[in-house]
């Protein structure tokens, strides 16, 4: 069966790549297949994850690179060469320039663990962002699955999906409720949606 080559950018503990790898082989990810992963961190837990899966994975620290160009310029050789036609950012910690963003217009998705657009754009990332929403006191909060423009956290939402705030959440447990309420479960769905749909405009070539 053809399918839509997916690449899959992480930083961090990799549960969104997991989500993703557990996806495909439950079948529900179906019209995609996770072929890479590139890690910006060497100690990132989501490069043993791929290893365990037999998944190919490069570590690309940015800090080997004179400059954000030079780094988002491996970055690409790395995607041609493994022919990558979708790039879904998984805990990506780095913002992506416009020079990255050109090359894969509408075929990059990123997961965000709010509900865009509040606690977004440059800075809120990880439990910085449910630190915000504790600090704000709202009582509900979640994640979105949005495609990625040169606006951080500003491209079409694909998905979203809520999760309620309980009295004495510290940011860490606010994350894990995300997480496993939201996260692991739009990022594969909207991961499939987009993957069917650049199927579909494949096979129309
Ligand atoms: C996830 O909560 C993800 O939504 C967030 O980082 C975490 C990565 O966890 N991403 C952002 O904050 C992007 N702005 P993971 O490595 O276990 O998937």
């Amino acid at each position: 069966m053809l399918k839509i080559n997916i690449a899959v950018l992480v930083s961090g503990s990799g549960t969104n790549l997991q989500a993703l790898i557990d996806a495909s082989k439950a079948g529900t990810l179906k019209n995609g297949e996770i072929k890479t992963v590139i890690s910006s961190k060497e100690t990132a837990y989501a490069l043993q994850r791929a290893k365990d899966n037999g998944i190919k994975a490069y570590c690309v620290p940015k800090r080997d690179f004179p400059d954000q160009q030079a780094f988002e310029r491996r970055l690409i050789e790395i995607l041609k060469s493994e022919g990558a036609e979708l790039i879904v950012l998984a805990g990506f910690t780095i913002i992506l320039s416009p020079y990255f963003i050109n090359e894969y217009r509408d075929r990059i998705i990123n997961i965000h663990p709010s509900l865009i657009p509040a606690f977004c754009g440059e800075g809120f990332y990880g439990l910085k962002v449910h630190q915000a929403a504790l600090e704000r006191g709202v009582k509900v909060t979640g994640a979105t699955v949005h495609f990625v423009n040169e606006i951080p956290d500003g491209g079409k939402i694909i998905l979203q999906r809520a999760v309620n705030v309980k009295d004495n959440d510290t940011p860490e447990i606010l994350q894990r409720r995300v997480m496993m309420k939201a996260e692991w479960r739009i990022l594969p769905k909207a991961c499939e949606m987009v993957c069917k749909q650049l199927l579909k405009e494949k096979k129309a070539e």
